[in-house]
């Protein structure tokens, strides 16, 4: 089994991502980043979802409550007040664990090596641990996040709401030395769960799948009012599903940077995927001229095509397997 650390800010999307990850990796802990809400509730909802599929064995951390540079913008408007609004769950009886998730994150890198960091949430404490620790590199298999975008934003129409909440923090990610898939929303948008899929969901006699429809009806109902959609994007389900099987999505290497500074633009994955069209994508013909080193070597893997019907079968799966 894969090793990875799951930092996340549950978040309904992020509950299927704990879900998957955790029937199907071996994940070493999970890290609270503030995000959709605040960390208390980040730390609180993880708990309660690894309680839920009988997993409280896996530690869970609190990380950075907010971005470094910038105040922390949540989302009750998709995720309700507590962040995973919709089923009753019990309040945790497991405790959070007393470490930092940043000092968590380093430490079981120099300790074991060859894992896998899957990011689901705004990326502040991944950029945190390079800065804190840049020996960890060579540690890091690689970084799956759900964040950006290869085409349109959510939050703003450039930016996808994990980036945007910490541009900083996102743009010290790609500009590290370390593989980054990025599972954007041009992806993500491809695994839209309906009422037809939720229903699905709902037969499958299993404790965890009744409270994972339940999570669907409050996550699709936000989706309807707040973007007119007919379902909902399980975004982060699809980092998860993508370290899980990696058969499951098509990528394509390019150099992906983020847009710190523009007016209508900042938190905006900008991707050169011009050699897609079978232009040079080593050229950057403004720059060339220049002393400013942009374009080049790809640094990153762009999810770009979902196997829905796999995706399905394994979410399926997963829900089934549970108590
Ligand atoms: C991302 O934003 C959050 O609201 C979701 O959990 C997901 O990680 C989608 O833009
Ligand atoms: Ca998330």
């Amino acid at each position: 089994m894969k090793k990875v650390i799951l930092d996340c800010d549950p978040g309904h999307d992020d509950a299927f991502a704990i879900m998957l990850a955790a029937r199907h990796l071996e994940v070493l802990g999970i890290t609270g980043i503030g995000g959709n809400c605040v960390i208390e509730n980040v730390a609180r909802n993880a708990l309660k979802i690894l309680e839920l599929i009988g997993r409280p064995d896996i530690p869970v951390f609190k990380g950075h409550s907010r971005p470094l540079a910038v105040e922390l913008v949540t989302a009750p408007q998709f995720h309700g007040k507590s962040g995973l609004d919709g089923p009753e769950l019990p309040e945790p009886r497991t405790p959070v664990q007393n470490k930092h998730g940043v000092d968590f994150i380093v430490d079981t890198l120099r300790a074991v090596g060859d894992v896998t960091l899957i990011a689901t949430g705004p990326l502040t404490n991944i950029a945190a641990a390079l800065n804190k620790a840049p020996d960890i590199v060579p540690r890091i298999r690689e970084i799956v996040i759900m964040g950006g975008s290869v085409s349109f934003g959510n939050w703003t129409p450039a930016a996808e709401f994990n980036i945007f909440v910490d541009p900083e923090a996102a743009y010290r990610v790609f500009n590290s030395p370390v593989h980054v898939k990025m599972c954007g929303l041009n992806l993500t948008r491809q695994c839209l769960i309906g009422p037809a899929e939720a229903e699905r969901i709902r037969r499958i006699p299993t404790r965890t799948a009744s409270v994972a429809a339940e999570l669907l009806d409050f996550y699709m109902e936000a989706c309807r009012k707040l973007i007119g959609s007919d379902g909902a994007d399980l975004h982060d389900a699809c980092a998860a599903a993508w370290v899980i099987d990696p058969g499951l999505i098509k990528g394509a290497a390019m150099r992906i940077t983020v847009e710190l500074r523009g007016e209508f633009t900042r938190g905006m994955t900008v991707c050169d995927y011009r050699h897609l069209r079978g232009e040079d994508p080593l050229r950057d013909i403004y720059h060339e001229a220049g002393t400013a080193p942009r374009g080049g070597e790809p640094n990153a893997e762009a999810g770009m095509e979902l196997d829905r019907g796999r995706f399905l079968s394994l979410l399926y799966d997963t829900l089934a397997g549970y108590p």
